[in-house]
């Protein structure tokens, strides 16, 4: 798998990034490394997590970074590795309240490390905005991190184009980079960002498009494959896919868009795969999607597609704006 390097870092990580949120949960260890080494040999060398993960379900605190803090000592190829984690994500039962001060980035930083069994996390997110706290007060606690050696660098998650927008205008200001990279909820199925689940969720839009296209920021998407929903519309297996999912993806629009996918595979012999993130990889500015794979042969399909963007034509078919 090819690498692509995040302008102003010393980062340069694979294409796809393997998603962290079922490790050690929805999988136990054996299977988490499984797939982790999965995606190792496939070439794959940059891993998305959370402090957050998955503490939505029973059992354990953070398993998803511990089980890669595990997996990370039993391997030993820490340095070959970029590793991403995100901190300042609210309580889970009190979405409504930010946790964006200096003290709590600071103790899920660390916390963040402790779990991942590492000195250095690669690429630091922040989970969440706080559109309350100035820009200039976020920046100076993720800076101070940068010097202290405990972060390579920072981007953000879930933020408003214009939040974005302020918060480099200040970084450059001071001199630095601010944010390397945007994590967003994006792939080739519309979603209105009124219809997410969760409203401290950000959805690509017409202005944060505009922002990537205009800045060159790296874009690296959430949710890249709509959850499997074109693969499954494909094989006409969606009456198994995860309810909440296929309320959100199954509406006319996919529907529609799912036609010229697979119009689109019946054609050229690309795999459904290659089609949905090749839409990703063929857009006009860097996007490096966070794959969300639960299997090790949904991990060897998903990485077998990264090799192949869409065209602009071919991008203009699948999302409706141009017939074939
Ligand atoms: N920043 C944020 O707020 C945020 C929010 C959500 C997620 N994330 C990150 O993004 C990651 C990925 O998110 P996601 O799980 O929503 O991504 P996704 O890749 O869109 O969805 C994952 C699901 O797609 C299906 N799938 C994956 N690869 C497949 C393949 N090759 N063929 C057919 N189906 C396939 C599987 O569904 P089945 O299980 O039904 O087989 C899998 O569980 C997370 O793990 C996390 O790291 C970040």
């Amino acid at each position: 798998m090819h690498t692509i390097p995040l302008p102003q870092t010393d980062l340069a990580p694979s294409v796809l990034c393997l998603g962290g949120v079922p490790l050690g949960s929805v999988l136990d260890e054996q299977q988490s490394f499984a797939v982790l080494d999965a995606f190792v040999a496939q070439g794959g060398t940059f891993l998305d997590t959370a402090k957050v993960y998955a503490d939505w379900l029973p059992g354990e605190r953070s398993i998803s970074e511990k089980t890669i803090g595990r997996w990370l000592q039993a391997r030993g190829q820490r340095e070959r590795l970029v590793i991403a984690t995100k901190g300042a994500h609210p309580e889970l039962a009190t979405m409504h309240k930010p946790r964006m001060t200096r003290k709590e980035i600071v103790a899920d930083l660390e916390q963040s490390l402790r779990n991942l069994q590492t000195d250095v996390i690669d690429l630091y997110w922040l989970h969440r905005d706080d559109p309350q706290t100035p820009v200039a007060a976020i920046l100076a606690t993720l800076e101070e991190q940068v010097r202290a050696g405990k972060i390579r660098a920072y981007g953000c998650s879930n933020w408003r184009a214009g939040r974005i927008a302020e918060a480099q205008a200040y970084a450059r200001t001071q001199g630095r980079p601010g944010f390397v990279a945007d994590q967003m909820l994006w792939s080739l199925a519309a979603v209105p960002q009124a219809a997410l689940p969760d409203p401290t969720m950000a959805a690509m839009g017409s202005a944060l498009f505009d922002l990537h296209a205009a800045s060159g920021l790296p874009a690296i998407p959430y949710a890249s494959q709509a959850n499997g929903y074109f693969q499954r519309a494909a094989a006409d297996t969606l009456a198994g896919m995860n309810e909440g999912s296929r309320r959100l993806y199954d509406t006319p629009e996919n529907r529609r868009r799912s036609q010229a996918v697979q119009a689109l595979a019946a054609e050229t012999g690309r795999s459904i795969s290659a089609i949905v993130l090749g839409y990703l990889l063929g857009q006009p500015f860097p996007v490096l999607p966070i794959v969300g794979c639960r299997t090790v042969a949904q991990v060897e399909d998903s990485c077998r597609a990264a090799a192949q963007s869409l065209s602009a034509a071919e991008i203009a078919f699948v999302d409706g704006r141009a017939g074939r």
